[in-house]
């Protein structure tokens, strides 16, 4: 790629989001894993000091091709950092678990529970690479998201995260209401720990589309009801994560870029 054209910064949008920047160029990577959910688009935002190169792949592919369970992450996280990307902004749709987290409401969380069982998440698969993830989120880029979150985020909460496709039936539901979780999902993870994996810095802004069906003896969560309310506030998030991919700091003074430190990697990053 073009030396000038290296996007340090990344966007994954998640449901209902299929771009987000202009003038893009269109970039087919491949990875060991396989393809990305999608071209990898690399554009520009106007940025203090001029404009900045950044990119944007959509987690679910183009026309959501890839429900939750089956996006390709390691090929997602393997292609945006071999193109130069070590900084990734990672919005996604999620249920609320306590009744003051209701649709609308946007979630920085600072800790993740894995509930998945059939997602690979590891590229070291050969040797003993032991990642340290007990922070699993950039606390620069959850600064940046939380300054740039329109109308303000809830600083801080736990996302649960669990494969799907179905969502959960009322007693899982307020069991993990009742641990205190804050919200939940489906693409949240392995992404985290993929990102970790390859020393990027990563953090999510979970847009609340629903309340997860045991918070209140209220409806079940449906599919048509998350998108409609998704697209509903995607018009605030569209503009905000274009200033936040704008304003996020070069300098990466966090301990992202230290994660493999003193670890004896059995493959080669890109
Ligand atoms: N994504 C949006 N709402 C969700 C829910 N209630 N459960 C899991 N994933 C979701």
């Amino acid at each position: 790629m073009d030396a000038e054209r290296i996007p340090e910064v990344a966007v994954i949008g998640g449901t209902g989001f299929y771009s987000l920047f202009d003038d893009v160029t269109e970039v087919e990577v491949d990875t060991p894993y396989g393809p990305p959910s999608a071209p990898v688009t690399v554009g520009t935002v106007a940025a203090d000091g001029g404009p900045r190169t950044v990119a944007f792949l959509p987690r679910h592919g183009k026309h959501h091709a890839f429900p939750a369970h089956r996006v390709p992450y390691r090929a997602n996280l393997w292609a945006l950092r071999s193109l130069g990307v070590r900084q990734i902004l990672a919005p996604c749709a999620v249920g609320g678990l306590q009744p003051e987290l209701g649709p609308g409401t946007l979630v920085v969380p600072d800790q993740l529970v894995d509930r998945t069982t059939k997602r690979i998440q590891t590229y070291y698969d050969d040797g003993a690479v032991h990642v340290a993830f007990a922070d699993p989120y950039c606390p620069r880029l959850r600064d940046t998201l939380l300054a740039g979150a329109p109308g303000g985020a809830v600083d801080g909460g736990t996302l649960v995260v669990i494969d799907g496709p179905r969502f959960s039936t009322r007693a899982e539901s307020r069991w993990y209401s009742g641990n205190g979780w804050s919200v939940i999902g489906m693409t949240g993870h392995p992404e985290a720990i993929l990102a970790r994996e390859l020393a990027l810095c990563y953090a999510t802004v979970c847009l609340v589309t629903d309340l997860d069906a045991g918070v209140e003896a209220g409806d079940e969560v449906s599919h048509a009801e998350v998108i409609r309310v998704f697209a509903e506030h995607l018009d605030r998030l569209r503009p905000a994560l274009r200033d936040m991919a704008a304003t996020v700091p070069a300098d990466r003074d966090c301990g992202c870029s230290h994660a493999l430190d003193g670890l004896d990697l059995p493959i080669t990053l890109p």
